[in-house]
């Protein structure tokens, strides 16, 4: 296992699975059985997240544009994620894991997912090991909209719009910045995750395919970031 430094632990981390699709081609295999494989990376990263000490991990489930996919890999998504969180919030819920998600709700998820995800919330919210949020239905220009609608919406005068005022109505208002971006895959976007959150974060890209995703890939990112020097624009 690679070495890090418990001190320089990032506060948060986001990922992007991404890869599920062509991890299942290379295999001669349907997209959506990358899709299943994927859930073993998913808990590897919670799990190297609790070792880690990392206090939140965020990751991107399903964008506001993966709408866009055949509707029958859309619908094996939602069915998914939904019996994930039924069959594994229990176990996240033993290891002190607390479940958010952030994303649109009042948009094409169905109901009975929201409700799902509301019931995992509530079970889960006193725990302080790790908060684990995940992105459904996301995008970071829609949070943004949404956040600028709500602005709009309670009369804030213009000279009251600062990046408190946005921040303070994005979907989550206690999520922290976001310290270290992993993306697998090999590809380097951002695909419209965090937008907002992402704006200092160091940016990790790994060639590795999701499904492949291990807790020692995690490790490998945070001793990377522990190499960086964040500046924030200073000096
Ligand atoms: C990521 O894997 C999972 C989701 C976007 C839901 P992909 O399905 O994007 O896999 P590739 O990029 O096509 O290989
Ligand atoms: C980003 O991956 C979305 C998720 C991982 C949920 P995509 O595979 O959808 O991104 P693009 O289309 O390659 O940019
Ligand atoms: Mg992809």
């Amino acid at each position: 296992m690679v070495s890090t430094d418990s001190s320089g632990v990032p506060r948060h981390i986001a990922c992007v699975m991404d890869g599920n699709g062509r991890w299942a081609q290379q295999q001669g295999l349907p997209r959506i059985e990358g899709h299943k494989q994927g859930e073993h990376a998913l808990f590897e990263a919670v799990e190297g997240a609790l070792e880690l000490g990392v206090e939140w991990l965020t990751v991107y489930a399903f964008s506001t544009e993966n709408w866009r996919r055949p509707a029958d890999e859309v619908k094996f998504l939602i069915n998914f994620n939904e019996d994930i969180l039924l069959r594994r919030q229990q176990e996240l819920h033993d290891r002190g894991v607390q479940i958010r998600f952030v994303g649109r709700r009042d948009w094409r998820v169905p109901k009975r997912l929201i409700k799902r995800m509301n019931e995992a919330t509530e079970l889960t919210k006193d725990n302080t090991k790790l908060v684990f949020t995940i992105a459904f239905n996301y995008g970071g220009q829609a949070e943004i909209v949404d956040a600028v609608k709500q602005l709009i919406t309670e009369g804030v005068p213009a000279d009251k719009v600062d990046e408190k005022a946005i921040a303070s109505r994005l979907y989550d208002p206690q999520m922290p910045p976001v310290d270290l971006m992993v993306r697998t895959s090999g590809e380097y976007r951002i695909s419209n995750f965090l937008l907002w959150e992402l704006a200092y974060s160091e940016l990790y890209f790994t060639e590795t395919l999701w499904p492949d995703f291990t807790r020692d890939h995690l490790h490998q990112a945070v001793a990377d970031f522990q190499q960086r020097a964040r500046r924030y624009g200073g000096v």
